[in-house]
């Protein structure tokens, strides 16, 4: 959801009329399209394709299933090029895993980072079926000297937006699990999924899972492109908060933390005296999985107790978990939940920070009101909007829309560094707008 203040912003800016939305899907930004999944998807253990998270950096591409053809060169002794047709001949695999995107929990960094705004809805449980890209990599005649797999899609960049290319390691291409598939849930994979083809790469966040794949190919080097090398960095352990990293000191995002989320109640909820109620979630973990034990708390973590997991287990998949509660203190109530995979690894109390907001896996909270009128979420006002300046809408609404600019929550420092990425990659700012944006910029809180 748009905040109130976010939102009558954008009214003021002319920026939305009565527009058609995805039901229930918290909008992020509309152009290029990015949505979350609200709470109530956690109830699901398979995510339906309407309420699995969108994150798309540029427009949809058309794809013509009849022109689109795969290639698979580099380090291979028979380069192949193949119809969709010609990969659905081969034996396929079918693997339930998580798809995370990498900045899910972002909003809950601080200091706070540039990037999509996710509360906790960037992820969701799929069933993915496709060819094994051990498969294929066999079939081109994988060469000993392949070291990581290369892969592009059928999007374009706006601008001079370098394209988006990524690499997974050798040895994570070979996993039996990893897929480069073709259905979702059972059926054709939709455009905003990567139609027809995307890699599925169980255990890493989503900036591995390619979509709209055209090439693989096997690279006996390293690949040392934009988004490899300057996007998708973690620094791999705790920096001081608010730190600028070079990113030569950080690495590439590969594998999920354990995490969980609690679904229900909602935070800030009010819950009524002496009515049980079952306090529920989704939890999951990456390459160290599967989820093993989810325990709560419904003391501010004085005393714990195991939740039981429901939904099916799997390697790579999420396990539903429920725990039962009848409040019986009036006031304020801390509710936590803690997820342990196989490794014993478990979930933090306090978050490292990073320099973009990535991999959020704190132990889950929410607080709640216990009382005898269970009505008693509070409502904020979040102020009155800023209307935008007149050089707004032409230097930075070209290729995206303000849903992606208004829920920052940036100093003007972390603006200027934005303004100056920005123009590199094609956005005009004269020297002389420059301060009226920031002085606008600078205002957004949502
Ligand atoms: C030439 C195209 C272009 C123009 C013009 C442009 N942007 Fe962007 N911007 C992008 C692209 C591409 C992204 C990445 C979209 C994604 O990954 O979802 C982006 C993302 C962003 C983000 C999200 C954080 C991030 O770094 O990914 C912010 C904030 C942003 N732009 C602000 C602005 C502002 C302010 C202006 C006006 C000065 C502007 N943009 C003009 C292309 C542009």
């Amino acid at each position: 959801m748009l905040s109130r203040r976010t939102f009558l912003a954008m009214a003021a800016a002319g920026l939305i009329g009565p527009q058609k939305r995805p039901v229930e899907m918290v909008v992020r930004s509309t152009r290029p399209e990015d949505l979350e999944m609200p709470l109530s998807g956690f109830d699901d253990y398979i995510t339906p394709v309407e309420h699995f998270f969108v994150r798309t950096h540029v427009p949809v591409p058309k794809v013509d299933l009849a022109q689109w053809r795969l290639t698979v060169d580099g380090d291979v002794s028979t380069p192949l090029t193949l119809s969709m047709d010609d990969l659905r001949k081969m034996p396929s695999g079918e693997v339930v895993s998580v798809l995370e995107c990498a900045g899910n929990g972002r909003q809950n960094y601080n200091p706070p980072v540039p990037g999509v705004q996710w509360a906790n809805g960037a992820v969701g449980n799929g069933r993915w079926r496709g060819v094994r890209l051990a498969d294929l990599l066999r079939r081109a005649g994988l060469k000993s000297g392949g070291m990581e797999i290369l892969f592009d899609g059928a999007d374009t960049p706006p601008g001079t937006m370098p394209d988006f290319q990524r690499t997974i390691p050798l040895k994570k291409a070979l996993h039996s699990a990893t897929l480069l598939a073709y259905e979702m849930n059972g059926e054709a994979l939709p455009a905003k999924h990567g139609f027809p083809l995307r890699a599925v790469v169980p255990g890493w966040a989503g900036d591995s899972w390619m979509k709209w794949v055209t090439s693989v190919r096997v690279m006996n080097e390293e690949f040392k492109g934009y988004w490899m090398k300057s996007a998708y960095l973690h620094p791999g352990n705790a920096v001081a908060p608010g730190t600028l990293v070079a990113p030569e000191a950080m690495r590439p995002v590969t594998s999920l933390r354990v995490k969980n989320v609690i679904s229900f109640p909602a935070d800030g909820a009010g819950v009524e005296i002496g009515k049980r109620i079952l306090v529920r979630g989704a939890a999951w973990s990456g390459d160290k999985g599967p989820v093993t034990a989810v325990d709560v708390s419904v003391d501010h973590g004085r005393t714990w107790g195991s939740a039981s997991l429901t939904g099916k287990p799997s390697q790579f998949g999420w396990r539903l978990w429920e725990f039962p509660w009848t409040p019986s203190i009036e006031g304020h109530h801390a509710l936590f939940a803690r997820a342990r995979d196989a490794s014993g690894d478990v979930q933090p109390l306090a978050q490292e920070w990073n320099p973009s907001g990535y991999l959020w896996n704190v132990v889950a909270r929410v607080e709640v009101d216990a009382g005898t009128n269970p009505n008693l979420a509070s409502s904020i006002d979040r102020g009155s909007p800023v209307a935008p300046p007149s050089n707004f809408r032409a230097t930075c609404l070209a290729c995206h829309d303000d849903g992606l600019i208004l829920q920052q929550r940036l100093t003007r420092a972390q603006w200027d560094r934005e303004l100056n990425k920005m123009m590199q990659w094609g956005a005009r700012v004269t020297p002389e707008d420059r301060g009226t944006l920031l002085d606008y910029l600078e205002k957004f809180r949502p």
